[in-house]
């Protein structure tokens, strides 16, 4: 018996190791405090941190199809995530030492050991406005906050309640949306209403949404802010005129939101004070990458790889497009999301000094 432990302690060691290793080739290192261990990560919210449950969905808001994953695995592995390669929700999940790749909920074949290390609820072109989500077809924030109760209905069934509760209480959440809802809804609800008071209406989306998540048992939530929407390749198109310029009217809702969205978070914190609620720039990383894209080692800055890179998004990049040689120079894949490489950058620029504040 006491030979057998040792034996199954060693395995377990080997096994943390070796998983370990292979994280660490990935992404840079950063320690947990105090010895903390996350066993789960449950990420909701849109594109950026989908990882494939619109595959599962009736919408065009999909990118299961080449050139998409073009870096992925060993290559040409279009999974739905809207990268050339791993997205937000596996380099998060790779800084907690969770795992390497966060399965999307709605894959009919997860297994046990996929749902207790955590899943992606996120759905491509939702947002915190529910119009947002009913526009493209999507999971609301709602539709989501529902599959994470089924989610822990399932849990329980599987390793019963305390334990549930424990691991709900002492996994990371995070939250990013919002893009959508300024960039498309918005042009929509104008008549209802201004850019103040439509900002107004998703922060309270989001204070609402993350009260749910506390409601459920979540105690560590990291809250992802707006990108700097208006220089993004596809708005440079639409919104730059002649030159593309950035949209200096997106990039004003964005910041406006961003301060909005952090001062609820605070609010909320003050709440709930056994809740760590951590709000993660990414504004200000991702204008410095897209000023200065020779510091990190980008060479294009103003377009996507994919096709022109100055319209392609989703079904429009697609086998027929052409793309850049080398993912590596490009901040953008497509004309709205990032790359691999700009996407691993980001996380870390975003994470990493922040990862203290959820324990
Ligand atoms: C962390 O764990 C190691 C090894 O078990 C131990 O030596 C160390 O004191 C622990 N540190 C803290 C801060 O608990
Ligand atoms: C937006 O609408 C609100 C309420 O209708 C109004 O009080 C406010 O002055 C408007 N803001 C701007 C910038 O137009
Ligand atoms: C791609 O670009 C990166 C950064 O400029 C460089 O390090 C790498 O060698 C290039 N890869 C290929 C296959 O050319």
């Amino acid at each position: 018996m006491f030979f057998f432990e040792v034996l199954s302690s060693q395995l377990f060691l080997v096994i943390v190791w070796s998983f370990s290793t292979i994280i660490t080739s990935l992404v840079s290192v950063v320690s947990l405090p105090n010895n903390e261990s996350v066993p789960a990560l449950f990420v909701f919210g849109d594109s950026i941190v989908d990882t494939g449950n619109n595959n599962y969905i009736n919408t065009i808001a999909k990118c299961n199809f080449r050139p998409y994953g073009k870096d992925f695995g060993g290559g040409n592995q279009p999974t739905g995530r809207f990268s050339n390669g791993l997205t937000p929700s596996d380099f998060i999940a790779a800084k907690f030492e969770v795992k390497k790749l966060l399965p999307p909920y709605l894959d009919p074949n997860l297994k046990r050991e996929d749902l207790l290390r955590g899943v992606s609820f996120a759905s491509g072109a939702s947002g915190y406005d529910p119009l947002t989500s009913e526009l493209a077809l999507v999971l609301s924030l709602s539709d989501q906050r529902d599959k994470f109760r089924e989610y822990i209905k399932k849990i329980q069934n599987m390793v019963g309640e305390t334990t549930t509760t424990t691991m709900i209480s002492k996994s990371i959440y995070i939250l990013c949306t919002g893009s959508n809802d300024i960039t498309n809804t918005y042009s929509f609800r104008r008549l209802k209403y201004n850019i103040s008071t439509y900002t107004d209406f998703m922060a309270s989306q989001a204070t609402k949404f993350l009260k749910e998540l506390y409601g459920l048992g979540a105690r560590r939530i990291g809250i992802v802010g707006l990108p700097i929407l208006g220089c993004v390749p596809f708005q440079k198109t639409m919104r730059g005129g002649f030159k593309r310029a950035c949209s200096d009217s997106e990039n004003q809702a964005a910041i406006l939101f961003n301060k909005k969205l952090s001062s609820q978070i605070d609010i909320l914190g003050k709440n709930f004070p056994e809740a760590r609620l951590v709000y993660l720039d990414i504004y200000n990383p991702l204008s410095d990458m897209i000023q200065n894209p020779s510091k990190y080692g980008f060479e294009v800055a103003d377009k996507g790889c994919c096709g022109t890179g100055y319209f392609e998004v989703g079904f429009m990049c697609n086998a027929l497009s052409k793309i850049c040689s080398n993912r590596s120079n490009y901040i953008f894949w497509d004309s709205v999301h990032p790359t691999e490489r700009a996407y691993n950058i980001l996380c870390s620029e975003a994470l990493d000094k922040n990862i203290n504040k959820f324990f």
